[in-house]
């Protein structure tokens, strides 16, 4: 069930792209803050990147980032996480949308053939398309945040799986469904999903802890949408700050342990991304 062959999101030109606006420098400013040419730099954005491990170090100081993660994707080898076999199945459904593909995930119990939708791809035929032929219906969809690639869907799901229980994040503009925000907790069958508010991508963004608290066995799993890949962030169109209150409150408020399943790129932990995220210090 667990995929993890799936590239990772962001590149190092994708995540310096996004340091660099996060600090507001440009190319210029940067190379002279840390005497790395702009033209490296530059090469580095346009995936040509062969800067050194020292002016991997010099960038991260001066972005503010994790040096060892960013030395680690500057090499191509952004370290794997170990994964714990959770209590419950995970199916990732890869969901194509322009040139790239965004998550969503159908949480079950094992054989059952009802699950939890998180996120809906950009429409019924995409989502559907991987879609395990065992599981005939959704119990309830819960919305990472209000956009094409994520929620384009949630309507024809509702409609076609009959769904009762639809939820957005409070404050979305969502096309159908309720709103649950920060701290809300829902009982599904032998699941517990439980909201965190998680605004800095978009201004009502969700992350969701799936617990399954009558099976004995630990483990849990996150939906992260777009506040947490592996080795990157999602973009902070709606604030930079506090994207990164949440990334850092959300990784430690879990156990570490935690499957990271987020809306783009492949699963990671929260360990992991504690460790080695560019974007964690
Ligand atoms: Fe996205």
């Amino acid at each position: 069930m667990l995929n993890l062959t799936v590239p990772l999101e962001d590149e190092l030109g994708d995540v310096l792209e996004k340091a660099m606006r996060r600090q507001g420098l440009s190319e210029e400013a940067l190379a002279h803050r840390t005497g790395v040419p702009s033209s490296r730099i530059l090469d580095a954005i346009d995936y040509r990147s062969d800067l050194s491990s020292d002016e991997l170090r010099r960038l991260a100081d001066a972005l503010e980032l994790n040096e060892v993660g960013l030395c680690a994707l500057g090499c191509g080898h952004y370290p794997s996480p170990e994964m714990i076999s959770l209590p419950f199945c995970v199916h990732a459904l890869r969901t194509p949308h322009g040139i790239g593909f965004a998550n969503a995930y159908l949480v079950t119990d094992g054989p059952s053939s009802q699950g939890i939708l998180f996120d809906c791809g950009p429409d019924f035929e995409a989502l559907t398309l991987g879609w395990p032929r065992s599981v005939k219906k959704v119990d309830a969809v819960f919305v990472t945040h209000v956009e094409p690639e994520h929620s384009g869907g949630l309507c024809e799901v509702v409609a076609r799986f009959g769904v009762s229980r639809a939820y957005c994040p409070t404050g979305a503009d969502a096309p159908c469904g309720q709103e649950m925000g920060e701290g809300q907790r829902m009982k599904l069958g032998g699941f517990e999903v439980r909201a965190f508010g998680t605004p800095g991508h978009a201004s009502a963004h969700n992350c969701y802890l799936v617990t399954a608290p009558a099976i004995k066995e630990r483990g849990s799993l996150l939906i992260s949408g777009d506040l947490v890949f592996a080795g990157s962030v999602g973009g902070a169109y709606f604030c930079h700050r506090q994207l990164a209150t949440h990334l850092r409150r959300v990784l430690e408020g879990v156990p570490p342990e935690t499957v990271i399943a987020p809306g783009h790129g492949p699963l990671t932990t929260a360990r992991n991304e504690l460790r080695y995220n560019p974007f964690v210090i």
